[in-house]
């Protein structure tokens, strides 16, 4: 059965983010694009409504919403500002790892923190040389005694300078190549340096930081998946996470589509409003168009998750899709808004810069047509169509 229809409580979900959206977020998103503001207000806000941590299970006192649920607020809060969603959503990416591989006692641990306070976590995966190329990381993990040691510098951090804990990846088997790879669950503590705080294009409200670590002691209880593994379980993280990327790449094309709507309706140029023109027509049209391929590739990659199916190949579908979506739409919209498209003081110049980031973060465009491709010339998935 193939069915896209919302039950009540995902509606209500999408209007309760969707409400967040309009009057916590989107009145103070370009002001806190221009300096760089770190929202921790909205992000206490959100965590008391329940816009926060929405992956974390029942069992540990989380909502314990479904890939799709989560996608539904993702859009609605990245329609409001996709830096300030970029912090609230970091959570997810980095319990990714740790709904697959903690064991239930160091969930009730690190998902009891998320719940009680609003607290952050940040996943730890990109190196100054490790980027696509993840295997390439140069961070260890040592043994020592029943210990890890981690010496190893991350770089790109979501939310780094305000995680109280990260999920680390590390070599343990550094000829083993992405076979010799682990993921640890680490505490900040003093002997982690954070520094260089980015100062970005866009997503300004977002905060992007190093993290070095200086010797740093990880217990044994705290690897995620089995030692060694740590290559594919971050992979599996990616493909359960990519579909929220989607969602906010949706959410931030559909702000721009808005905008450019209403000043097509407005701007009187030719003795009509340019709304008249073909030429604007045809533009819209298309933003439409991929706005809804957008979602539709979005929500078709999260239902796989919530049947407890693979994603990897539609997850890199939506990822590609919505992202390059949400910079074409953005970039017209500035087109539609002509020379005022090119000043701050008018709302789609934000939403360009904010919009190249999707083609990067959580593995670009080309890394996900390169995923696309392997996927799609392996005859397994020939055999198999994208739901099945
Ligand atoms: N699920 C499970 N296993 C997978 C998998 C998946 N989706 N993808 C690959 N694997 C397995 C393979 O089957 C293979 O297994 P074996 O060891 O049994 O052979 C193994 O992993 C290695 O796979 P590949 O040969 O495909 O690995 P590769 O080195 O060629 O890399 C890649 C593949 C797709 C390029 C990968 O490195 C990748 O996704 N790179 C992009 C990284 C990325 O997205 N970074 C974003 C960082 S997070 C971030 O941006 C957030 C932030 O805070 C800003």
């Amino acid at each position: 059965m193939v069915d896209f229809t919302l039950t009540d409580e995902q509606k209500n979900l999408r209007e309760l983010a969707h409400d967040f959206a309009e009057k916590e977020i989107r009145p103070v998103a370009w002001e806190f694009d221009k300096d760089g503001t770190w929202p921790q207000e909205i992000i206490n806000k959100a965590h008391e409504v329940g816009l926060m941590n929405t992956h974390v299970p029942e069992e540990y006192g989380g909502p314990g919403l479904g890939f799709l649920d989560g996608c539904l607020i993702e859009e609605e809060l990245a329609w409001g500002c996709s830096g300030i969603q970029t912090s609230l959503g970091a959570n997810g990416l980095a319990s990714a790892p740790v709904e697959l591989g903690a064991s239930h006692e160091v969930k009730e641990e690190f998902y009891g923190e998320l719940i009680a306070e609003p607290k952050l976590a940040s996943f730890c995966l990109t190196e100054p040389g490790a980027g696509s190329d993840v295997s390439s990381m140069r961070t260890r993990a040592v043994k020592k005694g029943d210990k890890h040691v981690l010496p190893g510098q991350k770089c790109f951090i979501t939310n780094g300078s305000h995680a109280d804990w990260y999920t680390v990846y590390a070599k343990t088997d550094p000829d083993a190549g992405h076979r010799g790879m682990s993921a640890f669950l680490v505490r900040r503590d003093d002997t982690i340096v954070i520094d260089k705080k980015e100062d970005k294009m866009g997503q300004r409200a977002s905060n992007t930081a190093t993290v070095t670590f200086n010797e740093t002691e990880v217990d044994a209880k705290y690897i995620l998946g089995e030692e060694n593994k740590g290559f594919k379980l971050a992979m599996m993280t990616l493909d359960r996470t990519r579909p929220g990327v989607a969602a906010m790449a949706t959410g931030i094309a559909r702000a721009a589509m808005e905008f450019a709507i209403d000043y097509s309706k407005e701007r009187v140029q030719f003795g009509v409003p340019i709304a008249m023109h073909q030429a604007i027509q045809f533009m819209i049209a298309d933003m439409a168009t991929k706005v809804h391929l957008a979602r539709l590739a979005t929500w078709n990659s999260a239902v796989l998750l919530d049947q407890g199916k693979r994603n990897t190949l539609e997850s890199s579908h939506a990822k590609r899709f919505a992202s390059d979506s949400a910079m074409e739409v953005a970039t017209d919209a500035v087109q539609v808004f002509g020379g005022y498209g090119f000043i701050k003081e008018y709302p789609v110049e934000k939403l360009m810069r904010d919009a190249k980031i999707m083609q990067l973060y959580e593995g670009t465009s080309q890394i996900q047509r390169l995923v696309i491709a392997r996927e799609t010339l392996l005859p397994r998935r020939v055999a198999e169509p994208a739901a099945a």
